[in-house]
């Protein structure tokens, strides 16, 4: 299973959106992919149209480790390769239970070790804060894919979000590397760019590297279209706006080749 962690230090940078859509696209393509919502916020089980029940195990569940794994794992009824371990608002109450651990960074990568067989892909949808759950979906990863806002706040969370990325590397709370920045909601109008979006990605280039920097998410309704009717855009008619994600999704299968 290569583990995919999409992060990003604030809300509204696209973390779920690429989380969701990357999850269709990779099931879509005939791969098992596992979903994980690790947002107390719970857009993407709420996005998925996943309707639990009270006291329905979720990711909670999963990291105290207080029911079986396979509990937590829900089928999803758009594809039949795609799963979601769900979240909801009390996956705040695994703050401390983590703190606690004393090896918070570590809690959930072993918990995923007994299905490390059973999926291909596993997609997490990280929380916005520098939280005890972020960091033990950082410490899971074998990648991390950065969603950022072509805007002067996204290029804030960028720099957060590398910062974390490099305190967690230096001190071996996860082998994970960063394989892409995804600047997102990137505005247009006609054939010409926003001055704030040219300068935003301007700015994630000089930062991270032009070569780490993919394509840019598009500002567009048909995204949210593709959301709220759970389907990929190119299912909706829209391939050219599916471009970011299939650049990501190509280097993503060559990582799992060479895993
Ligand atoms: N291409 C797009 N253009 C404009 N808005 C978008 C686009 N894609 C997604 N959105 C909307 O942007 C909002 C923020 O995205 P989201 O993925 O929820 O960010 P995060 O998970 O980082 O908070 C969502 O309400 C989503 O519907
Ligand atoms: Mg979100």
């Amino acid at each position: 299973m290569l583990t995919i962690v999409v992060s990003s230090l604030s809300g509204g940078q696209g973390k779920t959106t690429v989380s969701m859509l990357l999850g269709l696209l990779l099931s879509h393509r005939g791969h098992s992919t596992l979903l994980i919502d690790a947002d107390p916020q719970h857009n993407l089980t709420d996005w998925l149209g996943l309707d639990l029940e009270q006291n329905s195990p979720t990711l909670l569940e999963c990291i105290k480790s207080s029911v079986e794994l396979e509990d937590c794992i829900y089928p999803l009824t758009m594809n039949e390769n795609l799963f979601l371990i769900p979240s909801d608002d009390q996956l705040d109450n695994v703050q401390d239970y983590l703190a606690n651990s004393g090896i918070g960074a570590m809690v959930l990568k072993r918990r995923l070790e007994p299905i490390a067989k059973t999926f291909e892909f596993c997609v997490i949808d990280a929380p916005p804060q520098r939280s005890q759950i972020c960091m033990t979906v950082i410490g899971a990863g074998n990648v991390v894919v950065i969603p950022a806002e072509a805007s002067v706040k996204g290029y804030g969370s960028l720099i957060r979000t590398i910062d974390l990325m490099s305190n967690l590397q230096g001190v071996g709370a996860t082998q994970a590397q960063t394989i892409g920045i995804i600047p997102f909601r990137d505005r247009w109008i006609g054939a010409n760019q926003s001055q704030e979006s040219r300068s935003a990605i301007e700015g994630m280039k000089e930062e991270v590297g032009e070569e780490l920097v993919l394509p840019s998410i598009r500002e567009s309704e048909r995204y949210k279209q593709a959301i709220n009717q759970q389907k990929t855009l190119s299912a909706l008619g829209y391939p050219d706006l599916e471009y970011p994600l299939e650049v990501l999704l190509e280097k993503i299968e060559l990582i799992k080749q060479d895993k």
